[in-house]
């Protein structure tokens, strides 16, 4: 036998002895297999991230989602990771409960506590235009922003982008309370000094992947009886405005489109995105638009479809991912 051969087989039989390690490990502690197996036998998961009950019912009334038989979920700081495959896809999901804080720690915990290759967010969102996306129709945002970081100026004194005299009614005039500019974020990230920023751009090869992936993607018009007044559609490259504060107001809803030309609305994405982006993770946005802001809010029915839409998007974009593999150190 070649020295070559022997190699080879070496190789082979430390692989195996990793291997038989790893799976006992993950008999003790179930995030060990995905954790700490130093030859990768184990698989990179997708982590899956939403905010709210309505979209863990989509997710799991379509019946697609599988718990993995041994190690179903994990519970770290209150938060439940849940393992398992989404139409085959290996994934592992969590649902952060809403506001950006408890958005980001969740998918920090996420990518610190698992080996995931990206991390694909779906919720719902606001329309800032209507006759660019309707309810039920899906938006996958080319990038997103903290709107709800405020400088508040002094009277007078100072003017930022925001003036309140100019929305007071009937008639605009001057205001008290001023005006606020829009403030950057810090984003932190391992090899560079923090860095001001304001537009989170989603990752490109993402981006491009979703585009491709959906554009063929029915979306769901009815739920029980009821049905959108339209066939819904996925609308690729728009902008998402993400606040701590729902916007529901017209006013204001028409203001973040003229200044930023933001068309969605919603409490989520931005976090997911700075989190990503702060761990140099992959990541894509898909958000259902539930309502348009200032109308009266879409009853429960739409808002689920909105829901279950952005879950179908999501899964479409999982299932065309390639289930990535860990290689040998
Ligand atoms: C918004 O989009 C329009 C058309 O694409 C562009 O001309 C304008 O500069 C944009 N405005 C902002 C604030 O980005
Ligand atoms: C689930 O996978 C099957 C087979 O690959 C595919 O035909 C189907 O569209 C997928 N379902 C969804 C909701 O993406």
């Amino acid at each position: 036998m070649s020295s070559i051969n022997l190699a080879v087989l070496l190789v082979l039989g430390l692989l195996l002895v990793t291997a038989q390690q790893s799976m006992q490990m993950s008999l003790r502690n179930p995030t060990a297999e995905i954790e700490t197996s130093n030859c990768k036998i184990a698989f990179l998961r997708l982590g899956l991230v939403f905010t709210s009950d309505n979209n863990e019912k989509a997710l799991l009334d379509s019946g697609l989602y599988e718990p993995d038989s041994e190690n179903p979920s994990v519970d770290i700081a209150g938060r439940r990771f849940h393992i398992g495959t989404l139409n085959n896809s290996l994934i592992i999901y969590v649902k952060t409960g809403s506001h950006s804080v408890n958005v980001a720690t969740a998918v920090q915990i996420l990518l610190l506590r698992f080996r995931t290759s990206g991390i694909i967010f779906f919720g719902s969102s606001g329309s800032l235009d209507e006759k660019m996306l309707v309810p039920g129709d899906v938006a996958v945002p080319k990038a997103v922003a903290f709107t709800g970081v405020w400088e508040w100026k002094k009277f007078r004194s100072e003017e930022g982008k925001l003036v309140f005299g100019d929305f007071n009614y009937p008639e605009n005039g001057e205001n008290l309370l001023g005006t606020v500019e829009y403030e950057t974020i810090n984003m932190f990230s391992p090899n560079e000094a923090p860095k001001k920023v304001f537009w989170l751009p989603i990752t490109t090869s993402w981006y491009n992947a979703a585009t491709k992936a959906l554009k063929d993607l029915k979306l769901r018009q009815c739920y029980s009886d009821e049905c959108l007044p339209g066939k819904p559609k996925v609308v690729f490259g728009s902008k998402g405005s993400t606040s701590d504060f729902y916007v529901r107001n017209k006013a204001y809803g028409d203001f973040l489109n003229d200044n930023f030309n933001a068309t969605t609305a919603d409490t989520a994405s931005a976090s997911v995105a700075l989190t990503s982006l702060s761990n140099e993770k992959l990541f894509v946005v898909f958000q259902g638009v539930s309502n348009v802001a200032g109308k009266t809010s879409s009853d429960s029915g739409v808002s689920y479809l909105a829901s279950y839409n952005a879950f179908l998007a999501a899964t479409k974009f999982i299932n065309s991912i390639p289930t990535p593999r860990l290689a040998c150190e």
